[in-house]
């Protein structure tokens, strides 16, 4: 939850009505620790009060350009001095005019321009503005400055349109927010993550699987992602969103998984195996509900055992950097050292099963050839970031 802790963030809000979502926005960022100091356009001040962000800030909020508060006249530089990024959300279509060409008429586009740090924008505008040839152009000219442009997105708009020119969402800015600080150890590489369970049938309405909530694996899509990394989550059935640029396929059988991982193992340069991959599968599955019946027999089911996917992709002829997974209820350290040898994989990541399932934070421990390397107990988000770093430092060596 301390994602933004230390960054002091400009938050610029340009006229449109989606800033009444950026009350939001700020709530969550001064909740993981950020410092916003928030600037608005005149034409902002229409939607949402300065009083409003000031008491969601807890911070004076700057309108005026010849702003009386300001001792030197000089909010422009002040406020972008120290600063570790300008996030602008709402950009309007003419405040993006404006930037594209450098103007400098009020507050917010003077600090733009005097800018020492980053610039994010945040594009929310109708959908025909957005499609606007001299909007694209503005857009392209200023993804050529080195501005990033988060967004915009399809959907519904406040106007009763719908198209693309959408303002992304509070959770999204803030996952955009965050990922772009994060250290882009694994930028150019392609990671295949498995995650979750996987479900076998046993007749058109009943199943076998297991207690795994696909919190890890996401985690880890998720913290390669911000490193990153172009990502592919190969995932059973969970009720988790797709990380943010995270591309995911939906599977349900350990068969599935297997054949979406071999089809994408080859261009993958890092494939990590969180899946709880169920073991066994029933031998024949049942065409028709299996039924029961007073004092009858229950059914005997007989199984087969599924295809190893991590082992598979490890004996390739060139294969990825291999990372399992063991989640153990005793002795980690020696089913750890067993699985790693067994499966043929370079780092192989333990934790105690009691201690992790469905939870939201984690103890890891990682096995490679130099022996047993624990990390400190942190949230699944924490732990993955780490993880992340780890397998791109022995990538990279
Ligand atoms: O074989 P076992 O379940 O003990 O090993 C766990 C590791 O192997 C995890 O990384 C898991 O994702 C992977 N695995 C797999 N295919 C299986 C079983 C496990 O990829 N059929």
């Amino acid at each position: 939850m301390s994602d933004l802790a230390n960054k002091r963030i400009v938050l610029g809000m340009t006229g449109g009505i989606a800033c009444y979502k950026i009350c939001e926005l700020v709530r969550r960022m001064t909740e993981r620790g950020a410092t916003v100091d928030v600037v608005m356009t005149e034409a902002a001040t229409h939607f949402i009060t300065p009083v409003t962000m000031q008491a969601l800030s807890g911070r004076p909020v700057f309108v005026d350009q010849w702003d009386p508060r300001v001792p030197n006249n000089m909010a422009h530089i002040n406020l972008t001095r120290g600063a570790d990024a300008i996030l602008v959300a709402p950009a309007s279509t003419d405040f993006m005019a404006k930037l594209a060409h450098g103007l400098a008429d009020d507050l917010l586009a003077t600090l733009c321009v005097a800018r020492a740090c980053p610039l994010l924008i945040v594009p929310a505008m109708n959908r025909e503005m957005w499609a606007n040839p001299a909007t694209q152009r503005n857009a392209a000219q200023l993804r050529a400055d080195g501005v990033t442009l988060l967004g915009p997105t399809e959907g519904d708009q406040a106007c009763g349109e719908v198209g693309s020119g959408r303002m992304l969402e509070p959770h999204e800015i803030l996952e955009d927010l965050i990922a772009y600080f994060q250290p882009k150890a694994l930028a150019g590489k392609r990671v295949l993550v498995t995650a979750g369970p996987t479900s076998e049938p046993i007749d058109p309405v009943r199943v076998l699987t297991n207690v795994s909530s696909g919190k890890m694996g996401y985690a880890i899509a998720r913290a390669a992602r911000e490193a990153g990394a172009e990502v592919t989550l190969v995932s059973g059935p969970t009720a988790l969103a797709a990380p943010r640029g995270v591309r995911r396929i939906d599977v349900t059988t350990a068969h599935d998984m297997l054949d979406a991982v071999m089809g994408r193992a080859d261009s993958a340069d890092i494939f990590i195996a969180v899946a709880a991959v169920a073991d066994w599968r029933v031998k024949e599955v049942s065409a028709s509900k299996l039924k029961k019946t007073d004092g009858g027999a229950p059914p005997v089911l007989e199984f087969v055992q599924n295809p190893d996917i991590l082992g598979t992709v490890a004996a390739l002829p060139r294969p990825p950097y291999c990372v399992g997974f063991a989640a153990e209820t005793e002795d980690l350290a020696r089913h750890a050292a067993e699985k790693r040898a067994r499966k043929g994989v370079p780092l192989l990541v333990g934790n105690l099963a009691q201690e992790v399932l469905g939870r939201d934070d984690t103890t890891l421990v990682l096995y490679d050839d130099a022996g047993e390397h624990p990390l400190p107990r942190s949230s699944k988000l924490a732990a993955a970031r780490q993880l992340v770093a780890e397998i791109a430092r022995r990538v990279a060596a």
